[in-house]
């Protein structure tokens, strides 16, 4: 019996290397704007215990009921990050931060996992890239991350951006927004889809992200988070208001805006696009403010704001671009003892930046030269055993078509002037 191909988990895509330099371009870049904001890196792990997400995120969200990824593992409950905020808080409190600092920036790479309904723009495992600033309430610093985050956005060539702005209050506001909200649906409640009529219970805000066209149609009417506000939420709201104003940063308020994590409280915010490939799935990028989150984790209280956005979405909506590469040389030994001498003259190459690919599979040069020239090789270099007893090279220069012998002991500094690569630090 033959056994069924191997494929990728649905959902789950192979990144090819022909794909990753366009990944790594925009890392690094992600890396070098935050950087320049005093952001660092956090690397925590893909693996938490589920009760951190259930804590964090919300019990009755379709993150925490449906889409998670969770196991038993001897006994222990655990789940694949579906994003990374619950996992870098956690270990924000693990490590006692706050005591060494009490405000922090950090950044994070990074797969997250989801079992959602694939569609392009919309992955079982998709990669953030996310920051989180602990212990500053803001305004100031939400209006400097929005700012910073549409910059890099428009830095890397993302069309149409929109910006969707909300403010969801405190605790104080949440606990009258749900009762308007009970209070507004509780009439529609026969025209309510299963899992928002459920929500009507135990969760009315989640009502508003249902995707059931039904939910959508009444949810249009629902009234609106703003009303809710108290004086200093809304003290807070106008004031990052002002400084985006101020900024010349565009948005558009949102009242309905609501995404699908418990754990936000104040400023909400959502970064869309267009362009490129991408479809439906146009927000590229979510965050907000979440001051209660560290408290409920067991940490001392800690105002939070931050973001992630989802490298996929941002690949798919902009521009390829032309990656600089190192430039590039063949080496063609024709024998055994040649080849000896090419891993040595390609460990000097590479020494001096140059990527350096060894023939050692004892071809026929024309197709080595065939090889080199599609790779678009700068050059080639022939070392034959005539070569080898003369102490010459034979080096073909692939652009100018032309071939020329030289003492073998002279062949790196050509070949790295020929290229305009610096010369060597000298030796002391
Ligand atoms: P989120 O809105 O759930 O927020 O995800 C942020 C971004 O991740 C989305 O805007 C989208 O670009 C991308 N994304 C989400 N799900 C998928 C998927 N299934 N496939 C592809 N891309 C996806 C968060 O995750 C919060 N942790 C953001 C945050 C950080 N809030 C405060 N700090």
């Amino acid at each position: 019996m033959s056994s069924p191909t191997l494929r990728a988990v649905k959902g789950m895509n192979d990144i090819l290397p022909d794909e990753v330099g366009r990944w790594q371009h925009l890392e690094q870049a992600f890396r070098g704007w935050f950087e320049r904001l005093g952001f660092r890196e956090v690397r925590t792990p893909q693996v938490e215990p589920t009760s951190l997400f259930v804590r964090s995120i919300g019990e009755a969200t379709d993150v925490v009921e449906k889409e998670m990824y969770s196991f038993r593992h001897h006994d222990e409950e655990l789940t694949l990050r579906p994003e990374g905020t619950a996992g870098a808080a956690r270990a924000y409190i693990e490590h006692q931060v706050k005591e060494k600092s009490p405000v922090s920036r950090w950044y994070y790479l990074g797969p997250m996992f989801r079992g959602e309904r694939p569609a392009r723009g919309r992955y079982r495992q998709f990669h953030q890239a996310g920051c989180e600033v602990y212990g500053d309430p803001g305004p100031v610093v939400d209006a400097e991350l929005i700012d910073a985050l549409v910059g890099f956005l428009q830095s890397v060539g993302l069309q149409g951006i929109e910006v969707a702005l909300s403010s969801l209050g405190g605790p104080g506001a949440r606990a009258r927004y749900r009762d308007a909200l009970v209070e507004y649906f509780r009439p529609h409640a026969a025209s309510l889809s299963e899992d928002s009529l459920r929500r009507l219970e135990t969760n009315p805000l989640r009502i508003l992200d249902s995707k059931d066209p039904g939910d959508q149609a009444l949810v249009a009417g629902a009234p609106s988070i703003q009303e809710q506000l108290d004086g200093e939420d809304r003290a807070h709201f106008e004031q990052l208001r002002r400084h985006l104003d101020a900024l010349g940063t565009p948005y558009q308020i949102d009242p309905r805006l609501v995404r699908g994590l418990d754990y936000y409280t104040r400023t909400l915010f959502e970064i869309r696009g267009n362009g490129g490939e991408l479809g439906a799935q146009n927000a590229v990028c979510g965050g907000g403010r979440y001051d209660r989150m560290i408290e409920e984790l067991g940490g001392r209280p800690t105002p939070c704001i931050g973001f992630a956005l989802g490298m996929e979405r941002l690949l798919l909506a902009t521009p390829a671009v032309s990656m600089p590469t190192a430039p590039l040389v063949f080496l063609a030994p024709l024998g055994e003892r040649a080849q000896s001498e090419c891993l040595l003259l390609a460990r000097e190459l590479r020494s001096r930046g140059v990527e350096a690919r060894v023939e050692g599979r004892g071809q026929k040069l024309k197709a080595v030269l065939a090889r080199a020239s599609d790779a678009r090789a700068s050059h080639c270099v022939i070392l034959g055993e005539g070569e080898l007893d003369r102490g010459l090279v034979a080096l073909k220069d692939l652009r100018a078509q032309s071939q020329q012998e030289l003492p073998r002991a002279q062949l790196v500094e050509h070949l790295c002037s020929q290229l305009h690569l610096p010369l060597p630090e000298p030796r002391h």
